[in-house]
């Protein structure tokens, strides 16, 4: 049997928590009380405490006052909470601001900001970087070998970019690194274009809407800048912590599908993966994509490191920043928080445990209401979660095994979308869900990468609109369909390379060999604006983008049916080594790739926890030590559907045996461990 250890030294169970900001309660102490009271009801045992706390312990500078927090760590561990204890780097006391405004951020119309908000400091700041270090330094002398402390959680959603004149040094010493002189970078981008060649390398600003923009190389690069500038400053916030707590892990909480920044390099900064997730739970029938682009998200951050993550945040009822903050339906909570766990997660916490008073955020759902007591529908589900959880330790620290990688490249997200032509709206990211899908409906594992990952590991890679071929990338997939992997392409693949220049000599660039196609056009379609494919006896719809193809060796499984390229290939087959490429030339309706990944799973033997597709809205997602395997089912459609679990198992829930059919209704779940099949035993 083999587990990842846990998340926190000595807990080998599920956590369940959240926010914790007493210091805005710092003047009724008796609320601090009432907390625990309440913490205990509601099966919580860990706090993440001290996010936006600098204000608190340094209330003017060089002044600290940590009393308050030595009272709330003592009070966390005499009631057997654990503390995620944050840096507090997230959000600035104002005297910060006003004795040294080049903390302040400058925003790309190269206005600074005023004091104010959060999640806006110069991150190349030296001052900012000094203060921060040394707060976060007497916060890790001051709690190392606190039996409270558990991990560190570095700042706060760490996003966005600033464009200051320090800022602007940093970049152009980043370019200068990257770069062996000024010529070879006026060649990788491509500065002969209206005369943009620069001559010096003081010349060369980040991005502004009041300057240079359409220099997609530099956007590219500023971007690449602004993640290598923020692990800059996340490692100088880690060094005292590292030094002082070796053994208590760090994590940073990052946000589903932000493209602010690329998570897979901020990843590889931390022990622990960890986000936020507020997904929108209308009550209807649209809860059915919402519980599949969430579940894709999860594989994204579990694979970043292919090991438990944290579900760092989640709201227990409404947030207050969606269009309408439309109350949940009673039990979505569970399946929102158990959905987590199902795909990797060791952790259920929520923003925030008690309700702000005042402030941004006071309407924002909480586990504890104003009214603060423990009757509310919210602080019983809540309750609920949490011993639904008590039931899951054995889960904790169990893999996902996946024979299935998708591939999701920030930086390809990048180029892609800042590319003028094709369509405006490349919906990049409305792809990769409508890939992932089928493989959901299935209960097929799939991790969620990037280009750099190693993909030996899989059996059916799918990279969808790999618009950027990144250096290497082309020759795993080589690589992985010589030895007898499927690696199936589509539309809009193989256009530039790490410097948005366009591959000569055709598309899909590097990948052509492989395909064994070359796609001379790509037509355009108007929204709403249908074409017809014909593939294995049934005709398909295409739209947005239909790539006109010829066989450079590959064999046609579909064709066109429609248009001045009528007959000529949609869907295409290479056998390449001892394994297949497949090409999908156009975007197509959701039936085909549903059509055509069901065949493949089956005809690859990708393990799937039933032998068929469950029923519309219903998932199984397995998690595994080795020898048991969990098997989540969870129904997010508003059908009452019957699932036949095979083989039976046991419920984690209930204790009872499960076999035969199951009958899960709308917005409910169960979970069945059984043992691991023989065959199936690798870890
Ligand atoms: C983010 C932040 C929290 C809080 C929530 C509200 O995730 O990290 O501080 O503002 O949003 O949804
Ligand atoms: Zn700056």
């Amino acid at each position: 049997m083999k587990k990842f250890p846990p998340i926190i030294k000595g807990m080998p169970v599920m956590l369940h928590g959240g926010d914790y900001n007493p210091e805005q309660w710092i003047n009724s102490r008796e609320i601090w009380e009432e907390d625990m009271r309440l913490a205990k009801l509601a099966n919580i045992n860990t706090f993440s405490v001290g996010i936006f706390s600098w204000a608190m312990l340094e209330p003017e500078e060089g002044v600290y006052n940590f009393s308050w927090l030595d009272e709330i760590m003592d009070m966390l561990s005499k009631n057997g909470i654990k503390a995620m204890l944050a840096t507090p780097s997230g959000a600035r006391p104002p005297w910060l601001s006003q004795a040294c405004p080049e903390v302040l951020r400058t925003g790309s119309d190269r206005r600074r900001s005023l004091f104010g908000g959060r999640h806006n400091h110069c991150y190349t700041s030296p001052v900012y970087r000094e203060k921060t270090k040394k707060i976060n330094e007497m916060l890790a002398k001051r709690y190392k070998g606190h039996k409270a402390l558990g991990l560190w959680h570095i700042s706060n959603e760490l996003s966005g970019e600033c464009h200051c004149e320090l800022c602007q040094e940093a970049f152009r010493n980043w370019l200068k690194a990257r770069y062996s002189s000024l010529d070879e970078l006026n060649g990788l981008w491509w500065t002969a274009f209206w005369s943009h060649r620069y001559s010096d390398w003081s010349q060369i600003e980040s991005p502004s809407p009041i300057g240079e923009r359409d220099l997609h190389a530099l956007n590219l690069d500023w971007k690449r800048f602004v993640t290598s500038q923020t692990i800059d400053f996340l490692r100088n916030e880690a060094a005292p912590l590292r030094r002082l707590t070796p053994d208590v892990p760090i994590t940073v909480n990052m946000m589903g599908f932000y493209s602010g920044l690329n998570y897979n390099e901020i990843s590889k900064e931390e022990d622990v993966v960890s986000w936020d997730s507020y997904p929108v739970w209308r009550g209807d029938e649209n809860d059915v994509r919402t519980a599949a682009a969430a579940a894709m998200s999860h594989d994204i951050f579990r694979s970043y490191k292919g090991k438990p993550f944290m579900l760092m945040e989640s709201s227990p009822s409404v947030t207050n920043w969606q269009s309408v903050s439309k109350l949940r339906r009673p039990g979505t909570l569970l399946m929102n928080s158990i959905q987590a766990v199902a795909h990797g997660s060791d952790t259920v916490q929520y923003f925030q445990f008690r309700k702000s008073r005042g402030g941004a955020e006071k309407f924002h759902g909480a586990v504890v209401d104003h009214e603060g007591s423990e009757n509310t529908r919210v602080f019983k589900e809540v309750s609920a979660v949490g011993s639904v959880l008590g039931k899951l330790s054995q889960v904790a620290g169990a893999a996902r095994e996946a024979d299935i990688a998708i591939i999701y490249d920030i930086e390809s997200q990048w180029a892609l979308e800042d590319s003028k032509g094709y369509k405006q709206d490349k919906k990049y990211l409305p792809t990769l869900i409508d890939f992932y899908e089928p493989f959901w409906e299935n209960g097929a594992t799939v991790d969620v990468i990037d280009q750099t990952h190693d993909l030996s590991g899989y059996r059916l890679v799918v990279a969808p609109m790999a618009y950027m071929i990144r250096p290497g990338f082309a020759e795993k997939a080589k690589l992985l369909v010589e030895r007898g992997g499927v690696f199936v392409g589509t539309f809009l693949s193989g256009i530039v390379d790490e410097s948005d220049l366009c591959f000569l000599k055709g598309a899909p660039g590097p990948l052509k060999e492989l395909f064994g196609v070359w796609c001379e056009e790509t037509d355009c379609l108007y929204d709403g604006e249908q074409s017809m494919v014909g593939f294995k006896g049934k005709a398909y719809a295409a739209s947005d983008f239909c790539d006109i193809v010829h066989l450079q060796g590959a064999k046609a499984l579909g064709w066109y049916e429609e248009d001045f390229y009528k007959g000529f290939p949609a869907v295409t087959m290479n056998e390449y080594g001892k394994g297949q490429a497949l090409y999908i030339a156009a975007r197509m309706e959701k039936a085909f790739l549903s059509d055509l990944f069901d065949e493949l799973i089956r005809s690859l033997g990708i393990a799937t926890p039933f032998s068929g597709k469950l029923p519309y809205g219903c998932t199984a997602q397995t998690r595994t030590d080795g020898e048991v395997e969990y098997v989540f089912i969870m129904n997010f459609g508003t059908k009452t559907a019957l699932i036949d679990v095979e083989g039976g198992g046991a419920s984690m829930l209930t204790g009872k045996a499960v076999a035969g059919i199951l009958e899960l209704h709308p917005m409910s779940l169960e979970i069945v461990s059984r043992p691991v099949s023989p065959e199936k035993r690798k870890i």
